[in-house]
């Protein structure tokens, strides 16, 4: 069976991204740093998901961990 991630809660959070600047999304749920990764992942199946802003301004990224367009929210989170 292959390792769930923690729910790190059941929304979207709203953040502001930077054009071109590199980012690394928590897979594992267990960063106290959500929606980013804060090497919590340590000694666990999981590993951050890099991304690169493609443009300037809010998104909503996944706290509920699963979406399937990661690191955005999916309305994933509405099932649980
Ligand atoms: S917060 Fe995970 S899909 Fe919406």
């Amino acid at each position: 069976m292959s390792e769930q991630p923690h729910i790190a809660a059941k929304n979207p959070v709203k953040v502001e991204l930077e054009a071109g600047k590199k980012y690394f999304f928590c897979t594992c749920g267990q960063s106290d740093n959500q929606p980013f990764c804060n090497g919590a992942h340590k000694g666990s199946g999981f590993a951050p998901k890099a991304f690169v802003a493609e443009k300037d301004g809010p998104a909503f990224l996944c706290q509920c961990k699963q979406t399937n367009n990661a690191p955005f929210c999916d309305g994933s989170h509405k099932q649980l």
